[in-house]
């Protein structure tokens, strides 16, 4: 069974409501392709607004962060099932972002993927090295550690559905994007770990992107590899060339 790719974008803290329905107006058109799974990631202030913005077309609205609790005193996150109640399917869990910024550990990383599960809502799991992990050769065992972690009792089947996105940190925001061999290398190895944790056909159904500097110009070349299966998009997916990135074997 071929896996649909999927392509994401990450808006990180940018567009404010009515910048994101304006963005969404310009992107529609732009963006339309059936054989890739499209989703915009969003900051959640603007997750209502988009969700009206997308209706009857092919964008999916993500989150870009959940808390693992179901609701309470917990002052300024959200719950997952707020994120339920407006149609959200997908959101991201442990960007390095929050993982350097927000303290996020790949222990809080496992709730939150856990909790995503118990509601519905795919995952878009996080990992990736530091350019010293890099240059003193530990990224594979590093990125192994994070995602064995990170899948702690989720189940086969969760695992299946779930996306994993490759992101080296040094090529985030960059401009300095890994080769294409650096980022099949590692998502292959990311794959062989989903197999090594659970079997062979959960490992051949987990869809796995590439993030860092994803262009209009490299998707093509990087989505061509045999384990990379799309991108997490963060400072093209504001552009106009998302749509380029989206429809990239055309
Ligand atoms: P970038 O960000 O595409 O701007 O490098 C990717 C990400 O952080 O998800």
């Amino acid at each position: 069974m071929a896996r649909k790719k999927i392509i994401a974008g990450n808006w990180k803290m940018n567009m404010t409501p009515s910048e994101a329905v304006e963005l969404i107006n310009t992107l529609k058109p732009l963006v339309v392709n059936d054989e890739v799974d499209v989703v915009f990631c969003v900051p959640a202030i603007d997750i209502i607004p988009a969700m009206e913005a997308a209706k009857g077309t092919n964008i999916h609205i993500g989150a870009e962060n959940m808390y693992f609790e179901e609701k309470g005193a917990y002052t300024g996150e959200i719950s997952p099932a707020m994120l339920v109640d407006a149609g959200v399917k997908y959101v991201i869990i442990g960007h390095s972002e929050r993982r350097e910024y927000f303290a996020e550990t790949d222990e809080t990383v496992n709730k939150k993927v856990l909790k995503a599960f118990e509601h519905g809502i795919t995952p878009i799991v996080c990992c990736g090295e530091t350019l010293t992990q890099r240059e003193q050769g530990v990224t594979i065992d590093f990125v192994r550690q994070q995602i064995k972690i990170a899948f702690l009792n989720v189940t086969a089947e969760q695992a299946a559905a779930a996306v994993i996105a490759y992101e080296p940190i040094w090529a985030i925001g960059t401009g300095k994007v890994a080769t294409t061999e650096q980022a099949e290398e590692v998502c292959k190895a990311i794959r062989e770990c989903v197999g090594e944790i659970y079997d062979d056909a959960t490992a051949a159904a987990v869809r796995i992107q590439y993030g860092g500097s994803v262009s209009a110009s490299n998707a093509a070349e990087l989505f061509a590899q045999a384990d990379i299966d799309g991108g997490l998009v963060g400072g093209a997916s504001l552009k106009p060339d998302f749509g380029k990135i989206v429809n990239y074997g055309k």
